[in-house]
């Protein structure tokens, strides 16, 4: 079975998810940066996972990346929503998931975003989006929450012969 994580971060916090949950997924799963990801009508993967920072309560947008970058981070010149625009069509097996910001928890998630978009594509979920929390509007992730996004990744790994 093969599996791959494409993910979006601009302080880190969701590269270091995605890292985690590749490890759950199985050695030798790649977590790759959305910037220098294949393009999705290409991949030829059992499992697509795909994750980005929640930003204005949805996946981000040049303006959020802006920000982003203005608050010291270093966010890619092109996000998942982009990289979701690019594609026509897709019958991909997916799962997704997002950093949010613990406190105020804001309604709107780029995980469900980026589900909602993959659904149209012609995809299919195997899981309901998950949050992964960040305190404040950087980080550090929440205590525990790399050890969540393991089991999260072991989890969906186990989806494969029933899902799909
Ligand atoms: C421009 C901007 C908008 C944001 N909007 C939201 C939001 O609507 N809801 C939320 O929970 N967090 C929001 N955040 C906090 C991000 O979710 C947080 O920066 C992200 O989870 C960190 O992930 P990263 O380290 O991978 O970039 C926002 C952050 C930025 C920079």
């Amino acid at each position: 079975m093969t599996y791959l994580v494409v993910y979006e971060s601009a302080f880190g916090n969701t590269r270091e998810v995605a890292e985690a949950v590749a490890a759950g997924l199985g050695e030798g799963t790649e977590a790759v940066d959305v910037g220098t990801a294949p393009p999705l009508e290409g991949l030829d993967v059992d499992l697509l996972v795909l994750g980005g920072p929640t930003h204005a309560f949805g996946m981000s947008r040049p303006q959020t990346r802006e920000d982003a970058e203005a608050r010291g981070g270093h966010p890619p010149s092109t996000g998942i929503r982009e990289w979701l625009d690019a594609a026509e069509g897709a019958s991909l097996r997916v799962a997704t998931f997002d950093t949010h910001t613990r406190k105020p928890n804001l309604p709107g998630t780029a995980g469900k975003a980026a589900a909602k978009r993959l659904r149209a594509l012609g995809c299919t979920l195997v899981a309901d989006p998950e949050k992964f929390w960040v305190h404040g509007d950087r980080g550090p992730l929440l205590d525990g929450e790399l050890e969540r996004a393991t089991t999260w990744g072991e989890r969906l790994r186990e989806t494969r012969a029933s899902a799909g």
